[in-house]
């Protein structure tokens, strides 16, 4: 079994009159261990499939498969659930907590996903911190962060909890090309370490260059698909 299956994914927006076809019939197999690069340009369904494998949307027909549950048939609280204990999120725009810490932002989502007391927090919060190169700078805010280092803040956030799998909506688009690389090269060799699947989306070539595995999007369709070693 996969890790994450889709079959004939389709997603429409709105309704009558001003239907938007975000997703046109994707099937997609994903298998544990994987570091999958979703590529296209604006608007050619990038968030709305990342959501749709998140389990944050449901899909309009088709079947979205994750670690064995269809997300179609999951109520709310069950897609909450399958979310906290599988998947991790990075975001665009790191979205951070600015009032807290680095390692009190990783701490919270810990503490989000585990519910209730974990002995071994602290040392699995500040190993991961160390993991991406932020062990001696634990105690800073976002905003005494540069914006790859709150990047590097948002992927330890997401690796805390040891998720089967992670996924990042255009990870690097508010970063330069310096820091870019960086969080991209933490997140192969997360992937390699711990063996996390990762799924990012982005609509840059620099970013293209890293993936193992390319799926290409248009118009809400998988156009081109490609496997590298
Ligand atoms: N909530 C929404 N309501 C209506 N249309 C949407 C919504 N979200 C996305 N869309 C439309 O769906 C298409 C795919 O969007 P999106 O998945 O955001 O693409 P990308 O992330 O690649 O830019 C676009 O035409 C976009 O305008
Ligand atoms: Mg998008």
């Amino acid at each position: 079994m996969s890790l994450l299956e889709l079959e004939d994914v389709k997603k429409i927006y709105g309704q009558g009159e001003i239907k938007v076809f975000a997703l046109r019939g994707v099937d997609l197999e994903i298998e544990e261990g994987e570091f999958t690069t979703i590529f296209g340009p604006s608007g050619s369904g990038k968030t709305t499939l990342l959501n749709l494998i998140g389990a944050l949307d449901k899909p309009t027909s088709g079947r979205v498969q994750l670690n064995g549950s269809s997300i179609g048939e999951m109520n709310k609280n069950q897609l909450a659930l399958l979310r906290r204990q599988n998947i991790g999120f990075i975001f665009q725009s790191f979205n951070l907590i600015p009032v807290l810490t680095a390692y009190e932002n990783v701490e919270f989502a810990l503490k989000i996903a585990e519910k209730g007391e974990n002995r071994k927090a602290k040392e699995k919060v500040e190993n991961i911190l160390s993991r991406v190169g932020l062990g001696d700078m634990l105690h800073r805010r976002p905003n005494q962060l540069s914006g790859g280092q709150n990047q590097r803040v948002a992927v330890a956030r997401a690796l805390v909890k040891e998720p089967k799998l992670v996924l990042a909506d255009e990870p690097t688009a508010n970063l330069d090309s310096e820091a870019s690389k960086e969080v991209l090269e933490i997140m192969v060799r997360m992937n390699k370490e711990l063996n996390t699947t990762f799924i990012f989306s982005t609509h840059d070539p620099m970013v293209m260059e890293y993936a193992r595995r390319l799926l290409e999007l248009k118009d809400g369709m998988i156009c081109r698909e490609e496997r590298r070693e």
